[in-house]
């Protein structure tokens, strides 16, 4: 996950190499964590089954997940290399944006090696293993998105350049961790943030609150979103081909300084030219918090 919204510090912590990866230790997992990912893991594929894009459900045989227990973060890198080029690696949290970036435009997947803890198996603030592989791990085993995620990576490095990175965090936010995408006639879901929960997996596809809104990139860098709470517009692309096309061929930085004399959307709206492919009630944004 991007740093930008929470503050990081500006060293490894001790024990991190300085590209802030530590050992998975995969040996020192309980059994009672293991039970956890189990947990977590039955109910959210038994969830997903009808639910994500069939690249995602793919993913998951691909990567291997289905096995028992927290993957072993060597095994997955193995098999998703075979796949697509990518590995995983562990983080001890949040790295900052720049290595962020460096590790994904070199196909390197940072992730958390902690679990989450029993009590909070419905919500919890730093991603986690679960939230990070079974999240994000499916679809790195897939070509289009594996390249998306590596131009993502190389396009945050130039946004360091150009003061952008909050444009750019938006693109991430609205795609990687909560995307929706077209699929068979009807919306499927492939954001991590989304498919890692079992309350946004079903909100996301089935409430009749938030917007559901054809992808724009301009649009979605524009568009400020909520941390705290589920999504009030969800952005729906037309494909991963499609995603790894715009990004590619967009030249980010004129469309930067274009943006930079705009205005932001708020959550919730909707803005002209908007393809509305479900017009929400917004009836959950007056609601207290439920994540
Ligand atoms: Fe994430």
């Amino acid at each position: 996950m991007l740093s930008s919204d929470q503050p990081i510090a500006a060293a490894p912590p001790p024990g991190a190499a300085a590209d802030w990866t530590i050992a998975q230790a995969w040996e020192h997992y309980s059994d009672a964590e293991h039970a956890t990912w189990d947990r977590l893991f039955a109910r959210q594929s038994a969830l997903l089954a009808d639910r994500a894009a069939p690249e995602f459900l793919e993913g998951i045989e691909l990567a291997g997940l289905w096995r028992p227990g927290i993957p072993d973060f060597e095994e997955l890198s193995e098999r998703l290399d075979r796949a697509t080029g990518w590995q995983v690696l562990a983080v001890p949290g949040l790295v900052p944006d720049a290595m962020f970036f460096d590790h994904l435009a070199h196909r390197r997947f940072v992730a958390g090696s902690f679990i989450r803890t029993p009590e909070q198996l419905d919500y919890l603030q730093e991603p986690d293993v679960f939230h990070d592989v079974f999240g994000h791990v499916p679809l790195l085993a897939h070509p289009a998105f594996a390249d998306y995620m590596q131009a993502y990576g190389e396009g945050g490095l130039r946004a360091l350049e150009h003061g952008a990175i909050e444009r750019l965090a938006r693109l991430y936010w609205h795609t990687v961790e909560f995307g929706l995408v077209r699929s068979g006639g009807g919306l499927k879901l492939f954001g991590a943030g989304i498919v890692s929960s079992y309350g946004e997996s079903i909100f996301a596809l089935d409430d009749p609150s938030p917007h559901r809104i054809r992808f724009d990139l301009r649009r979605v860098m524009r568009t400020r979103y909520r941390i705290d709470d589920y999504q009030r517009n969800y952005f729906v692309i037309d494909s991963f081909d499609d995603l790894l096309r715009q990004t590619t061929e967009t030249d980010f930085a004129p469309l930067y300084a274009e943006i930079d004399r705009q205005p932001d959307y708020e959550p919730g709206a909707i803005a002209e030219g908007d393809v509305v492919l479900t017009r929400g009630t917004q009836a959950h944004a007056g609601e207290p918090k439920a994540c």
